[in-house]
């Protein structure tokens, strides 16, 4: 088969390398800049239609979920349609209300994953309408859905997903623009979040380049048994989607929680033994967020702050790494990538088998 790792020592480093070349993919035709509009013909939905949407409902399992719920922000910001994300898992045995004017949104990768698939079926079986973010071309899922969106992230071998995230996250981002488009979203908002879009490899590829210094600070991070990733808001699923990944791979116990929460309860097992790792982009929050890892700096947790450059960190004790700045609304994408690195560097430093974690399979197809 054509596609290996070649000179990496594993499929997910290759696969978290390929990710520029694969956000181009995603986007390439899809973004309409005379109109300031995503160009999304596989929905099978025309303006009317995109106009008479009145809640948007994301489903999906694991890593899919997290990224649905960084979907489901974007929608909220970009088109204000109520939306939110719920583990397709969870979804049907609830006996859920299916609504006519909601749009379902089922993501999956491998589009096999039996829990999102059988959330597909209950959702058309009552009437509802589903388009698919899928990646795998003609799968179980991409063929039940009415409409969808394919990833084009190219062929994904390691169980921890990267490549084929960051392209889910690109095919929200670009959903949101045509449903803020046939709405409130003005042409100079769109035409800016095109512009940023169309940045993004160039600026996925600056994270990369940090690789060295995330290993340093991964090999640190493996030591400890347990730890938390902390974000608000946007940074929540970036929060839970990083904690996600550092324990498929490494093993160690990673909490996600919001920054918010901490007083309510976690705090209480802060420790010098127990590193945070804290989402902090320069957005509305930067002040309360800095505020609360002073309260975790004072117990003696250590921090690793993934922020902007020039955010103010009031002399916190802390290792920074920092992104580049995007669009507000798209920083998740570029906040995820150093968390990528490290788990991948700290399960590395483990020793582990990175590509193939003990106890997991790369699409789950029994429930
Ligand atoms: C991702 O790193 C995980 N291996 C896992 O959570 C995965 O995202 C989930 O099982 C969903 O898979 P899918 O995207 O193929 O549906």
């Amino acid at each position: 088969d054509a596609y290996d790792a070649g000179e990496h020592e594993s499929f997910m480093h290759k696969e978290i390398l390929e990710q520029p070349a694969a956000a181009e993919r995603v986007m390439r035709g899809r973004l309409n800049d005379r109109f300031a509009t995503g160009h999304l013909g596989g929905l099978n939905l025309d303006a009317r239609e995109l106009r008479a949407i009145r809640r948007v409902k994301v489903l999906g399992c694991g890593s899919a979920y997290y990224v649905g719920e960084m979907g489901a922000t974007l929608i909220e910001e970009l088109a204000r349609i109520p939306a939110s994300a719920e583990a397709a898992s969870e979804f049907r045995y609830r006996n859920p209300i299916i609504e006519p004017d909601t749009l379902y949104v089922a993501v999956s990768q491998s589009g096999e994953t039996i829990d999102t698939l059988l959330a597909v079926q209950e959702i058309r079986r009552k009437g509802g309408r589903v388009i698919g973010l899928v990646n795998v071309v003609g799968s179980a899922i991409a063929r039940e859905v009415d409409g969808g969106i394919y990833l084009h992230a190219g062929p994904e071998v390691a169980v921890a997903s990267t490549k084929a995230l960051t392209n889910m996250f690109l095919g929200f981002a670009m959903l949101a623009l045509q449903l803020g488009r046939v709405r409130d979203l003005s042409i100079a908002d769109g035409r800016r979040l095109i512009a940023g879009l169309n940045a993004l490899p160039g600026k996925i590829e600056q994270v990369l380049a940090t690789e060295e210094r995330l290993e340093a600070i991964a090999e640190r991070l493996a030591a400890a048994e347990s730890l938390f990733f902390v974000g608000r808001v946007r940074g929540f699923p970036v929060a839970r989607e990083g904690a996600q990944k550092f324990k498929e791979i490494s093993y160690r116990h990673a909490e996600a929680y919001q920054t918010s929460e901490l007083k309510h309860g976690p705090l209480a097992l802060i420790s010098p033994a127990v590193p945070t790792v804290a989402i902090v982009p320069d957005d509305e929050l930067v002040e309360r967020n800095v505020a609360a890892l002073h309260e975790i700096a004072a117990r003696g947790g250590p921090l690793v702050v993934v922020t902007h450059d020039d955010v103010e960190l009031q002399g916190l004790d802390a290792e920074r790494v920092v992104v580049p700045r995007t669009e507000r609304e798209l920083d998740p994408i570029l906040l995820t990538i150093p968390l990528q690195l490290l788990a991948y560097h700290a399960a590395k430093h483990l020793g582990h088998d990175i590509d193939k974690p003990r106890n997991l399979a790369k699409s789950v197809t029994v429930e």
